[in-house]
């Protein structure tokens, strides 16, 4: 228990100071947050993009954008308020997760 926590610690560190993804922490993030518009293996659904091959940096730069509240395209209306609050941290880690899908 003790070592699991440290572990989490130390990843968490790790993140924060070299942006590398945790990838635990972004399939939860993704499967509560993201799943049910983008799909459960993210290759989109109707209106919904696909995020699936996607390269990390694509997603980590769009995801910041949002976040920013600047609109990329005809619905980003519905996207905008899922990444407002996301932080550096969680940008890092779902775009490390959902590249790999
Ligand atoms: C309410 C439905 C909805 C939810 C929930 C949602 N998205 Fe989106 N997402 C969209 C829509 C719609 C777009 C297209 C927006 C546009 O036209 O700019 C989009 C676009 C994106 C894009 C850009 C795709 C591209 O091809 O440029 C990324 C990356 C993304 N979403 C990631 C996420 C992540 C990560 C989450 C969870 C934190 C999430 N989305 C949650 C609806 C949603």
């Amino acid at each position: 228990m003790v070592r699991i926590l440290l572990g989490s610690i130390t990843i968490a560190l790790l993140s924060t100071h070299l942006h590398a993804a945790d990838l635990e922490a972004g399939k939860e993030l993704y499967s509560n947050n993201c799943a049910q518009c983008h799909g459960p293996t993210a290759k989109g659904m109707a209106s919904f993009p696909a995020l699936a091959g996607r390269d990390a940096s694509y997603l980590q730069s769009r995801l910041e954008t949002y976040r920013a509240g600047e609109r990329v395209g005809a619905n980003s209306g519905l996207m905008i308020p899922n990444a407002r609050n996301l932080s550096d941290e969680d940008i890092a880690n779902l775009s490390g997760f959902i590249s790999q899908l």
